[in-house]
């Protein structure tokens, strides 16, 4: 410590659940929004952190940047070196099925993916990796308590944004079941299981590859406050 990502030199500045949107901006809106007596703890690459509280319990807030060598990265510090236990990304995905509208929450149960990130990174050879049953739970039951409704679905966790083939999304839809697709929670996932701690991800839809429906960046940015109230919930 500190690590080459994260300046902090001692662990207590970080909470023991940590959100984590995309976009270091969103981090920003977070702590701004919705935290008090807020202690930023790290800007190394403007990867923006902060913690502080909600209700008067304590969180902390991280981007991830985009992509699962970004969200790899940052979770395996935070988890590894600075003691965290739990971190909940809230990200934005694109809808597969026009049974996801726009700004529709989804808590992700499992992640499908066909990258080589956990194989790489620990020899895991499968394409399934569920985020932590228990943090799920609270999850929901917190969705449940404040009125949101859910949807808990499976997803893809891509590596590449922009496809050659526009339509491949109906196959990964039709043979593996995913709803939706973002592209960090596979590696997050897989941090999370081969050090021993806990990993949610929470998405809003942004936009629809079925439907060809979109959401501004702006918009994106300001009003995914239901999936932030949810997971506010975890701060302990
Ligand atoms: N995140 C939000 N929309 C996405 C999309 N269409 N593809 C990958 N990640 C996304």
């Amino acid at each position: 410590m500190p690590t080459p990502h994260i300046e902090v030199r001692n662990k207590n500045e970080i909470a023991k659940t940590v959100l984590m949107p995309g976009d270091p901006l969103r981090a920003k809106f977070i702590a701004d929004t919705f935290l008090t007596d807020v202690k930023q703890f790290n800007s190394v690459r403007n990867v923006l952190g902060y913690t502080g509280n909600y209700k008067g319990r304590r969180i902390s807030v991280m981007a991830s940047g985009m992509g699962m060598p970004s969200i790899g990265i940052y979770s395996y510090e935070l988890y590894k070196f600075y003691d965290v236990e739990n971190i909940v990304r809230i990200g934005s995905c694109g809808g597969y099925t026009s049974d996801v509208k726009l700004y529709d929450v989804i808590l992700v149960k499992d992640a499908w993916s066909e990258s080589t990130y956990a194989k790489v990174q620990g020899g895991y050879e499968g394409n399934i990796i569920e985020g932590t049953p228990e943090l799920n739970q609270k999850l929901i039951k917190a969705a449940n308590d404040l009125g949101i409704p859910i949807h808990i679905e499976r997803i893809h966790s891509s590596d590449v944004f922009y496809r050659e083939n526009p339509d491949k999304y109906k196959e990964i839809y039709e043979k593996y079941g995913c709803v939706a697709v973002e592209m960090e929670s596979f590696a997050l996932f897989h941090n999370a299981k081969v050090l021993g701690k806990n990993a949610a991800c929470l998405l809003t839809v942004s936009d629809n590859l079925a439907t060809k429906e979109e959401t501004t960046s702006e918009e994106r940015q300001n009003s995914f406050t239901n999936m932030m109230k949810i997971a506010l919930e975890l701060a302990e």
